[in-house]
C-alpha cells in the first residue's frame, strides 16, 4: 500500500464516474481506459466473449434457442458472466444480439441454425421502409433491459458492463439484405438509387438505437459500443454522405458522461471520418498497424484492439508474441483497451483465450510513476 498522496499511484483514486461503485474505490482500469486515465495494466475484454466458443454457452444453447436465450433475462445474465468468471476479462459485454431491436420492427427475424440470422421480409423500397413499425425499446425489448439490471445486480461491482447496439448502417444492411451478406449490393442499390428513403430508414434506425443504448444506460450499462461491423464496404464519401449524421444521431441520445466505443472492421480507409461520428474509443481490427492508426486519430481519443481472431488459434507462444507486438504499438499510453479486431472465433480453444488475457496483464503491468 502506497504511504500517502504525495506518493500515491495515479490510479489508486478516482473520481465517481472512473470507480466500479460508490464511495472512495480503486479506479476501475477498463472504464478508465475509455478516459485515457492511466491504469496499472492494459484492460481485455473480447468481441464474443460471452458465445460458442465456450462449452457452458453451447450447453445452455442445447436446451434454448438463441432468441429464446436472448429473451430469458436469468439464462442471459448467466451467459453475460461466464467469460468474467471463465476468463479473468476486465469487462462484461451484455449477452444480447444488435438485431434484437428489429423483430418488433415487424420484418420476421429467425436466426436458422447454421445460417445466421434471416429477414423474412427484407426492406429494399421506400415502400418497405414506410411499412416499418418504430419501436419503443422499453416496450418492444424490455428484457433486454431487465438482463442489464440482472447483470449488474450480479456483478456486484467485480467488472463494468458493457452495453451495446448495431450503428444504423449495419443494422439495415441487414434489414435490406435479409441477411449476411458479401457484398452489399441490395443496400448499395437502395442507397444510391433512392436516397430519401435510405435516409428516412436511417434515422428511423437512428432514433430506435439511439433510445435502445439510452435505455441500456438508464437500466446500468457503464460503457456502450456501436457495432458498425460492416461499414468498411462503404466509400469514404458514402460514409460521409449516407452514414455518418446516422451514426452521430444514435450516439447523441446517450448522457455525456458514458463511454463509447465506436467499432468497425475494414475501416483503415475511413477512420478519420468515423471519428467524426463519435465515440471515445474508435474500435480498430487487425488490418491496421495499432500505433499508425492511433497516430492518425490524434491523442485525444483511446483505441480498442487490435489482435485478429484468428491468431487465438495459434499456440500460446505465438499468442504471447502478438500480445507483446500489439502492446509495444500502444507504447504504454493511457488509453488503449486491449480486444481482438473482431468477434472471438467458434473453434477457438478456451485455454488460448486464457492464455491471451493473462498475456495481456502480465505483459502490460506497469509499476507507478512518483
Ligand atoms: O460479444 C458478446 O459476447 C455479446 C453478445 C453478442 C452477440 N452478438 C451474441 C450472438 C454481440 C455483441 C453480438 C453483436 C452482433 N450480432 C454483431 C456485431 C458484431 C460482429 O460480430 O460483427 C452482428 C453483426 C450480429 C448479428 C449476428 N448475430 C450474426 C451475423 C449472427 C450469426 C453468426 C455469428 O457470428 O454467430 C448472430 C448470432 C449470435 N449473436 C450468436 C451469438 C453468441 C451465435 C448464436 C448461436 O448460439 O448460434
Amino acid at each position: 500500500m502506497s504511504a500517502g498522496p504525495a506518493a500515491s499511484p495515479p490510479w489508486e483514486t478516482a473520481p465517481p464516474e472512473l470507480t466500479r461503485g460508490a464511495g472512495p474505490r480503486p479506479v476501475d482500469p477498463f472504464l478508465a481506459a475509455c478516459r485515457r486515465r492511466p491504469t496499472p495494466y492494459t484492460p481485455v475484454w473480447l468481441m464474443r466473449q460471452a458465445g460458442r466458443f465456450l462449452p457452458e454457452y453451447r450447453a445452455i444453447r442445447s436446451r434454448l434457442g438463441f432468441l429464446e436465450l436472448c429473451k430469458d433475462a436469468d439464462a442471459a445474465a448467466e451467459v453475460t458472466l461466464l467469460p468474467v468468471e471463465r476468463l479473468g476479462v476486465d469487462a462484461a459485454i451484455l449477452f444480447a444480439d444488435i438485431l434484437l431491436v428489429v423483430e418488433p420492427m415487424g420484418v420476421g427475424l429467425e436466426f436458422a441454425r447454421g445460417e445466421g440470422p434471416v429477414i423474412h421480409r427484407p426492406v429494399r423500397s421506400a415502400a418497405d421502409v414506410a411499412r416499418l413499425r418504430e419501436p419503443d425499446p422499453a416496450d418492444a425489448v424490455p428484457f433486454v433491459f431487465e438482463t442489464v439490471r440482472r447483470v449488474r445486480a450480479a456483478l456486484d461491482g467485480r467488472v463494468p458492463l458493457i452495453g451495446f447496439a448495431g450503428a444504423p448502417f449495419t443494422v439495415a444492411s441487414y434489414l435490406v439484405e435479409g441477411g449476411a451478406s458479401r457484398d452489399y449490393l441490395w443496400t448499395k442499390r437502395l442507397m444510391y438509387g433512392d436516397p430519401e428513403g435510405w435516409h428516412r430508414l436511417l434515422a428511423l434506425l437512428a432514433r430506435t438505437i439511439g433510445r435502445y443504448l439510452a435505455g441500456q444506460v438508464a437500466a446500468g450499462a457503464q460503457a456502450v459500443q456501436l457495432f458498425d461491423s460492416w461499414v468498411g464496404c462503404l466509400a469514404p464519401d458514402d460514409y460521409r454522405q449516407y452514414v455518418l449524421p446516422h451514426s452521430r444521431a444514435a450516439l447523441a441520445a446517450l448522457p455525456p458522461d458514458v463511454p463509447v466505443i465506436h467499432f468497425g472492421t475494414g475501416t483503415a480507409g475511413l477512420l478519420e471520418d468515423f471519428r467524426q461520428a463519435g465515440g471515445d474509443v474508435m474500435g480498430l481490427d487487425w488490418r491496421v498497424d495499432l500505433g499508425a492508426a492511433w497516430a492518425r486519430l490524434g491523442p485525444d481519443v483511446a483505441v480498442q484492439g487490435n489482435l485478429d481472431p484468428a491468431a487465438l488459434l495459434a499456440p500460446p507462444a505465438e499468442i504471447r508474441r502478438r500480445v507483446a507486438a500489439i502492446l509495444a504499438q500502444a507504447a504504454g499510453r493511457p488509453g488503449h483497451i486491449f480486444n481482438l479486431g473482431h468477434g472471438v472465433l467458434p473453434d477457438t480453444p478456451v485455454d488460448h483465450v486464457r492464455a491471451l488475457v493473462d498475456a495481456v496483464h502480465e505483459l502490460s503491468a506497469r509499476r507507478a510513476s512518483p
